[in-house]
C-alpha cells in the first residue's frame, strides 16, 4: 500500500486531501504546521526519514495574497525555498512530490483559458513565490514531481468566499461583489479526488485541476445565495476598481485542462454542478472572512476583512 504524507494538513485543502486518503483506506500521515514547519529543512529531512512516504502532497503555503506584497521574503521562504527543500529531500529519498499551485502564476489578462503549457507571468509577490515553488519541483524532480494548479477553492469549514456568502445569505444580509473577475470556483473534494487519481495514473509535470466553465465572483455569490434559500437580489454588482487591494487581482483566471485529461482521471465538471455536489459537505458555521477584493458588505451586512482566494 502506498504511503502518503500530507504537509499543511491543517489547512483547507490539506484537511480534505488527508480525509479523502483516510476514507479510501490509504496509509496517510497528515502533518499540520505545528507538526512540521516546511521552512525547517532539517525537520523536513527528519520527517521523511521517520515516515518514509512514497508520495508527499504539499498543501502548506503562504496564502495571504495581500500580505505577501509587504513580506516577499517570508512568502518566498514558504512558497519557494521550502518547496525546494522538500523536492531535494524527495529526490534523496526516492519519494514523489505533489506541489499545489495556483492560477496566480499567470498574468490574468487573457481572453481564453490558460493551458498547462501557457507561459506564466505572475503579477503579484504571491504568484512569483508560487512559481518559484513550481520550478523547484519540476527542475529537481522531472519524473517524480507533479505540479497541480488549482483556483477559487472552497471546501469543508473553509475559510473561503463561498463560506462567507453562505453566512451572509443565512443572516439575511447583502453583499457587494465584483463582476469583472472571472475564474473557476472549485471544490477541494474534487481536487483531492482528481489529485489522488493523477498520482495513481503516474502523472508528472503540470496539471490543472479546476471546475470547467467559468464564473465571476458575482455569479458565484448569486448561486450561493440561491442554494442557501436567500434572495439573490441581495447580491449587488460592483467593479474591481472600487475595491483596491495591495495585490492585483486577475481579471481572467480560467484554466484549461488539455494536459490533465487522461484515462482514470475523470474531469471535475462544470462549476455549478460541482457546487451542488459539494453543498451538503460545506459547513457554514466556520468563522470566515471574505476576500475584500471581491466582496464588500452592503450596509446591512456584518463587517468584512481580507482573506483573498489564491
Ligand atoms: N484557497 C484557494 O482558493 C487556492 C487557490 C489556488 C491555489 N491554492 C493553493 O492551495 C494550497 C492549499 O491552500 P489552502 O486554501 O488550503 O490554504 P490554507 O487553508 O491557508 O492552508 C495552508 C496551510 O499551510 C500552513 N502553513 C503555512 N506556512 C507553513 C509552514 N511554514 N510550514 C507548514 N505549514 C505551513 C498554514 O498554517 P497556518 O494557518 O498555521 O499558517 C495552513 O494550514 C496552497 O498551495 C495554495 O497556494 C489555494
Amino acid at each position: 500500500m502506498t504511503r502518503w504524507l500530507v504537509t499543511g494538513a491543517g489547512g483547507m485543502l490539506g484537511r480534505e486531501v488527508t480525509g479523502c486518503l483516510r476514507r479510501a483506506g490509504a496509509a496517510v500521515i497528515g502533518l499540520g504546521r505545528p507538526d512540521l514547519d516546511i521552512t525547517d529543512a532539517p525537520a523536513v529531512r527528519a520527517a521523511l526519514r521517520r515516515h518514509r512516504p512514497e508520495v508527499i502532497v504539499n498543501c502548506a503555503a503562504w496564502t495571504a495574497v495581500d500580505a505577501a506584497e509587504t513580506a516577499p521574503d517570508r512568502a518566498m521562504a514558504v512558497n519557494g525555498d521550502a518547496v525546494r527543500h522538500l523536492a531535494l529531500a524527495c529526490a534523496a529519498g526516492g519519494a514523489r512530490l505533489v506541489q499545489v499551485s495556483t492560477d496566480y502564476v499567470f498574468a490574468g489578462d487573457a481572453d481564453r483559458p490558460y493551458d498547462e503549457d501557457s507561459v506564466p507571468a505572475p503579477r503579484t509577490v504571491y504568484g512569483r513565490t508560487k512559481l518559484a515553488g513550481e520550478r523547484a519541483v519540476l527542475g529537481l524532480l522531472p519524473e517524480a514531481g507533479l505540479v497541480v494548479r488549482t483556483a477559487w477553492l472552497y471546501g469543508g469549514a473553509g475559510p473561503s468566499f463561498v463560506h462567507t456568502m453562505m453566512r451572509l445569505a443565512r443572516a439575511g444580509a447583502g453583499a457587494e461583489v465584483v463582476t469583472d473577475q472571472r475564474g473557476q470556483p472549485t471544490w477541494t473534494g474534487d481536487v483531492a479526488d482528481a489529485m489522488i487519481a493523477l498520482v495513481q495514473a503516474g502523472a508528472a509535470g503540470i496539471c490543472h485541476l479546476t471546475s470547467s466553465g467559468s464564473a465571476t465572483w458575482y455569479d458565484l455569490a448569486v448561486e450561493v445565495f440561491s442554494l442557501a434559500g436567500a434572495d439573490p437580489g441581495l447580491v449587488s454588482p460592483v467593479r474591481t476598481e472600487s475595491r483596491p487591494r495591495p495585490a492585483a487581482r486577475p481579471a481572467y483566471s480560467v484554466l484549461g485542462h488539455a494536459a490533465t485529461s487522461r484515462p482514470g482521471v475523470p474531469p471535475i465538471g462544470e462549476w455549478r454542478a460541482a457546487l451542488r455536489r459539494a453543498w451538503p459537505w460545506l459547513s457554514p458555521l466556520a468563522t470566515t472572512v471574505p476576500p475584500a477584493s471581491t466582496v464588500a458588505p452592503a450596509s446591512r451586512t456584518a463587517a468584512a476583512s481580507d482573506n483573498a482566494p489564491s
